[in-house]
């Protein structure tokens, strides 16, 4: 089973293990990691699972579609190159080992 790394605004850092097929909003909300909420349920209508993909995996991850586009724009968090919704992030295979960093706040 994939793993998802998920880094707080102070360095610490979880490691959580997806279950099959989950987003890495859903992985993080298995693994009571603080700082997603994950309100819509992973239908991408809430911005409270911003995310910063880390400068490493960028490649590695889709690019997001128009909707999110509009999304992390209305999103709390200030966007950044790298902001994903978790929620849109499938954590397959080739994702194992993604780094996540978490926003200090999602409101
Ligand atoms: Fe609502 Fe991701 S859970 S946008």
């Amino acid at each position: 089973m994939p793993t998802v790394h998920f880094v707080d605004t102070d360095g610490h850092h979880v490691t959580a293990v997806a279950a099959s097929g989950a987003s890495v909003m859903q992985t993080a909300l298995d693994a009571s990691i603080s700082g997603i909420v994950g309100e819509c349920g992973g239908y991408g209508a809430c911005g409270t699972c911003h995310v910063f993909v880390d400068d490493e995996w960028a490649a590695k991850v889709e690019d997001p579609d128009d909707g999110e586009q509009i999304m992390l724009d209305l999103t709390h968090v200030p966007r950044r190159a790298q902001s994903r919704l978790a929620c849109q992030i499938a954590v397959t295979p080739e994702l194992d080992g993604l780094v996540v960093h978490l926003p200090e706040s999602q409101r």
